[in-house]
């Protein structure tokens, strides 16, 4: 068995812990394990749109989309929420049970520290200026794949094809939107939840996740499908609002044709 799939088999393994005896997740569970499955899915197609990446480079990336909402399951068991203000930053808990439920043990102990680290920041609001430049592309792969991967959520979630339990806004569905939000988006700023006063804020608040993808597959994807096309059609008529839009496809055709240094996970950590 290869590692990813020893991974997969260790990811199965404490998943069943939180199936009933006929092997059923609870509902809200389920939603979180087909999440996984998406960014594991959205990592694959960006790391083969970035030629750049070795196989060892692919290999930490899928197992970073693997394990990076891992604590989620524990999360809703013992709290019921996934509201991590109401519990635990899932982030940090993530990392730790990478360690705590001896996953990937045979992993070289450098390649181990880079999947954990990038564990741990894939939920936060900014990669910290600290953090080691070794462990940078697995942080900006799986925040990409992640933020893509729940762009695609919240679209079907508004759109009604999906009644989704991970998604809880503590915000009200009113008409009109705040002007603030609106150029804190346009701007390129990445907007705090605490700001937002509507739900039509946090439509506006996803335009700001244009400036903080990291890689040009990651832009293609998202001009392929066109993510931030179908958030505007969730959002009334406006000019402004339309060229909202209009910045954003800019940003990322802009990333999508750039030639950025790659991010090469060194040569001395390759197992
Ligand atoms: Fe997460």
């Amino acid at each position: 068995m290869d590692t990813f799939a020893q991974a997969r088999a260790a990811f199965d393994r404490h998943i069943a812990k939180f199936r009933d005896a006929s092997g059923t997740l609870p509902f809200a569970l389920e939603a979180k394990f087909n999440h996984t499955g998406e960014v594991c899915e959205i990592t694959e197609k960006i790391v083969a749109g970035e030629a750049h990446f070795s196989p060892h480079d692919a290999l930490i990336f899928r197992l970073c989309a693997l394990f990076h909402d891992i604590s989620r399951f524990e999360q809703y068991d013992k709290f019921k929420t996934f509201l991590d203000r109401q519990s635990f930053d899932h982030g940090d808990r993530s990392a730790a049970l990478i360690d705590e439920l001896g996953l990937v043990p045979e992993l070289p102990a450098e390649d181990r520290a880079c999947v954990i680290d990038a564990v741990r920041v894939h939920n936060k609001f900014a990669i910290p200026a600290d953090f080691p430049s070794a462990r940078l592309a697995a942080a900006k792969m799986v925040r990409d794949a992640d933020k893509l991967a729940i762009l695609r959520l919240i679209i079907r979630f508004f759109n009604g094809d999906y009644s989704d339990p991970t998604i809880r806004l503590d915000l009200p569905d009113t008409p009109g939107w705040t002007p603030a939000i609106l150029e804190t988006a346009l701007s390129g700023k990445c907007v705090v939840y605490t700001d937002m006063k509507s739900i039509n804020d946090f439509k506006l608040g996803l335009f700001a996740w244009s400036c903080d993808l990291n890689y040009p597959a990651s832009a293609a994807l998202a001009l392929d499908e066109d993510l931030f096309g179908r958030v505007r059609a969730l959002l009334p008529e406006s000019d402004k609002i339309d060229a909202l839009l209009v910045s954003a496809r800019t940003r990322l055709n802009t990333l999508r044709n750039s030639t950025r240094p790659s991010d090469r996970i060194p040569d001395r950590c390759r197992s």
